[in-house]
């Protein structure tokens, strides 16, 4: 078990757009060390160990795999990947933290879990938007029941893709597709702050040669509350969220999922609170790793296993009323 005074030793696999911000957060971390980096390109590698000041680089997966110095593998590939990586990574006696969504499906992420829980070793899906601190401070508020009953929550996340065809945001075989992407942040907060949906409602407008899904629009249906939720690759019409209670209203500052602050209307008054994070956002989500990790854990209590597998569960559903399927699920 890593102790308290000893460094916990990372390892990349993928050196793509998250990895490089991820590397720059990871460098504010107390005892955290980049100690390898492997990319399928040997010299891509190579160049991002030198950016980065990693102390080794890897031209294969595997080989960063073997490697005994490595307690931790951050998993930056596309969707379609991380299944696979996570669990040789486990098999290989690693922890492992891997980018969202932790798999295409539900089923996939079982055998995740399924091999964290005979390997032992800890797993989390990096759902980075749980450990920031004003997303902390209004759930707090929210369950000691500052807003009243919570009635009605929006949240969208849209952005304009010149991605080409063949990129992993709009190649079905890599798990493209705006729902996957970024449709999981708003469906996050809803199920993080109300809970699984009793009903799930959902349209899609879909790309017309790839056919991944290019907007997705979801109505989570609760007892009493309802979420409107969108996400699109086609516009930069937002990145925003409130929350809507009988007692009082939430806005989140700047782009909800990694929000800097949030305003306060009650009583006829509006209160802003400023809440800076650390870094590009990322800093939270590793601490958190390194606490579980040194813990001896095999999940964060703070987004489980449990959560995960709702929230990947939530997200078949809206596939499944759109009528999205992925190539390799054609096959199962
Ligand atoms: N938390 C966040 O804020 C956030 C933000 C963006 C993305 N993400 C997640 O992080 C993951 C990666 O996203 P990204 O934006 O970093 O993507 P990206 O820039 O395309 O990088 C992905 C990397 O995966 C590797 N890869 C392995 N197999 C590949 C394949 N068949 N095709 C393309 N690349 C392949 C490549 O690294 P090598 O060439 O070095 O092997 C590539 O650079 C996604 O799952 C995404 O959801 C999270």
């Amino acid at each position: 078990m890593n102790t308290n005074n000893s460094r916990i030793k990372w390892g990349f696999i993928g050196c793509g757009n998250i990895a490089g911000k991820f590397a720059h957060d990871l460098a504010l971390v107390h005892k955290a060390e980049l100690t390898a980096v492997a990319s399928r390109n040997k010299e891509k590698a190579k160049n991002f160990q030198i950016n980065h000041k990693a102390k080794k680089s890897y031209g294969d997966y595997k080989e960063l795999l073997a490697d005994p110095d490595i307690d931790i593998v951050y998993i930056a590939t596309p969707h379609n990947s991380h299944a696979k990586w996570s669990i040789l990574a486990m098999e290989q006696g690693k922890h492992v933290l891997c980018e969202k969504p932790l798999s295409i499906n539900k089923k996939e992420a079982e055998e995740i879990i399924a091999v964290s829980k005979r390997t032992g070793k800890f797993f989390m899906e990096a759902l980075w938007t749980r450990f920031n601190p004003t997303f902390i401070a209004v759930k707090e508020l929210i369950e000691k029941g500052e807003l009243g009953a919570l009635k009605y929550l929006f949240a969208d996340f849209t952005f304009k893709s010149d991605k080409p065809l063949k990129s992993r945001v709009l190649d079905l075989s890599l798990g493209g597709g705006a729902t996957l992407d970024i449709g999981i942040y708003p469906a996050f907060l809803s199920y993080s702050l109300m809970g699984k949906p009793e009903k799930i409602l959902a349209s899609a407008v879909f790309h017309k040669i790839t056919g991944c899904d290019m907007q997705s629009s979801m109505i989570f249906k609760y007892n009493d509350a309802q979420a409107v939720l969108y996400s699109s690759f086609e516009t930069y019409s937002g990145i925003s969220a409130k929350i809507g209670g009988t007692e009082g209203t939430i806005r989140f500052h700047g782009s909800f999922h990694v929000p800097e602050g949030y305003t306060l209307i009650k009583n006829g008054t509006e209160k802003n609170f400023k809440i800076p994070f650390k870094g590009l956002g990322f800093t939270h989500e590793i601490e958190e790793c390194h606490n579980c990790i040194r813990k001896g854990q095999t999940e964060s209590k703070k987004w489980s296993h449990r959560n995960s597998l709702d929230l990947i569960g939530i997200l078949d559903q809206v596939r499944a009323e759109v009528g999205l399927t992925y190539p390799q699920e054609e096959q199962d």
